[in-house]
Formats: C-alpha cells, sequence, structure tokens
C-alpha cells in the first residue's frame, strides 16, 4: 500500500477535527471521510441502530475502496461499535476514547467535566474509564446534542446561537474548582474558543485528537509512499446547501464528494 487508505467515520463533520490531527502528521494517506448525515444526530440514537449502520457503511465503502485503517470519528459510536467492527474487519480499527486518563492527571484541582453526547456520558464504558483512571476525582458530566448541532451549523457556514451555547453551559459556570474538562465528543473541538468563553475558570479544554494521530501514525508510517491524489468525502443524504460545506472541504485536502446510498 503506496498510500494506504484511512477511513474516518463520524455522524456529522465532527470527525474533521480528529482527521486534521492526522492529516497534519501524515499527509500522504489517502483518505476517505463519511457522515452518516441521514442518522444524524448519533447523540441519542439506540446502541442496535449505532451499531447496524456503523458497519454497514463501513462495508459498503470498502467494498469500493479497499481500506486499510478505520478510525472512529466519533467517540459515541466508539463507545458500542469497536467489538462488531473488529469482528467483520481484519485491518486495525481505532476508536474515540474520552481523554478522561490525561485529565485526571493534568487537573490540579481533582475536578473535571466530561463534556459529550447524551448517549456517550451514560455508557458503561465512561463509567469504566472513570473507575479505572479518575476514580481520585470528582467528574461532573454534562451531556448536550445542542453542542454537537451548534458545531455543525458553524461548519455548514452559519453562526452559533451564543445565548443556546451559554444556557447549554450554564450548568457548570459556579462551579470554581472545574479546572480540567475533557471534550468527549469530535464536534466540540471545533468550537472550543466559543466554549471557552463561556468556562474562564477552566484551565485546560483535553480532546483525544494528537494521541489517535499519534496511533495512527505508528501503524501505518512504514507504508507510506510520498505521492498525493484524490481524498473523497461521503455523506449518506443529499445535502441542502453543498457549497459552503464543499468549500470548507476542499481547504482541508478533500477532492470528491459523493453521495453514498445505505
Ligand atoms: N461526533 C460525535 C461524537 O464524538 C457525536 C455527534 C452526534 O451526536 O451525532 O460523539
Amino acid at each position: 500500500m503506496n498510500r494506504p487508505t484511512i477511513l474516518f467515520f463520524d455522524s456529522g463533520m465532527g470527525g474533521l477535527s480528529v482527521y486534521s490531527e492526522v492529516r497534519a502528521l501524515l499527509p500522504y494517506c489517502h483518505y476517505l471521510y463519511c457522515f452518516d448525515n441521514a442518522f444524524f444526530p448519533y447523540s441519542e440514537k439506540s446502541e442496535a441502530m449505532i451499531i447496524e449502520r456503523t458497519v454497514k457503511i463501513c462495508q459498503t465503502i470498502n467494498a469500493s475502496y479497499p481500506i486499510d485503517l478505520i478510525v472512529i470519528a466519533c467517540n459515541t459510536a466508539s463507545t458500542v461499535v469497536l467489538p462488531a467492527l473488529r469482528q467483520t474487519f481484519n485491518l486495525p480499527i481505532v476508536g474515540t476514547v474520552p481523554a478522561i486518563k490525561p485529565a485526571a492527571e493534568i487537573s490540579q484541582t481533582k475536578r473535571i467535566g466530561l463534556l459529550a453526547t447524551k448517549g456517550t456520558v451514560k455508557r458503561q464504558y465512561i463509567a469504566d474509564l472513570i473507575n479505572n483512571y479518575a476514580a481520585h476525582c470528582q467528574v461532573e458530566k454534562l451531556g448536550s446534542t445542542v453542542l454537537v448541532e451548534q458545531a455543525e451549523q458553524k461548519l455548514n457556514g452559519f453562526s452559533l446561537d451564543l445565548v443556546t451555547l451559554a444556557n447549554e453551559l450554564d450548568v457548570w459556570k459556579n462551579i470554581a474548582d472545574l479546572d480540567t474538562v475533557v471534550l468527549g465528543c469530535t464536534h466540540f473541538p471545533l468550537i472550543k474558543q466559543e466554549i471557552q468563553q463561556y468556562l474562564p475558570q477552566v484551565k485546560y479544554f483535553i480532546d483525544s485528537g494528537k494521541a489517535i494521530a499519534t496511533r495512527v501514525e505508528s501503524l501505518v508510517k512504514d507504508k507510506i509512499n510520498h505521492s498525493v491524489g484524490e481524498n473523497c468525502v461521503y455523506y449518506t443524504k443529499p445535502l441542502n446547501d453543498k457549497l459552503t460545506l464543499w468549500h470548507t472541504l476542499q481547504q482541508m485536502g478533500f477532492t470528491q464528494l459523493h453521495h453514498l446510498s445505505v
């Protein structure tokens, strides 16, 4: 594989925050990005549906472009689909795990916040992560679909509704010793500056993008030949306004945009 094919998968634009970190380290891979906008947001969808769609979409893309590595660039999906994907595909599957461990290490007050989707915050996977790595911390959990939608708006060229954003974060406003927040949804690094504005007491906002990039690099770096080519984005439901999004995607290195029927 001269240009290893890496598929990024998310329900929407959030996975681009992970893709950007990986591409910054590995500019010469063949990148595919699929967002399942037909089923967006994943936040409150059933685990069974998320597993079914993710596996089916990855299989459909793999049938036209044999994939070398899959990055599930979505925390919500990663909390449930990784075992099923690893059973289906004989290739490396990299998930996105909320950065609870580094947050627990870096926090000085040992009071940390997990900002994620409603689905992610209630999963056993998260309870286990907290027990294993942050048992010595007080962990506040905030699940939000509104923030996911706001990030999506931003990437589609619309301005954010700052009142809605402030209201959503209001429950943490008065927690003075909350010094670290885990951005446990890949959409949130895209609106980090706006989130930061409403939580001025927080010193550290931590996401998993760089750690994933390092992991992907370790899996493919010996297989790369320095050549460039097409990079493709797939969506699962026709887009109302393609132009703004397409402009953003082109700036990120994508050269094709296709509808995927699943
Ligand atoms: N970007 C996804 C995540 O990291 C979730 C977005 C959604 O709810 O669809 O959890």
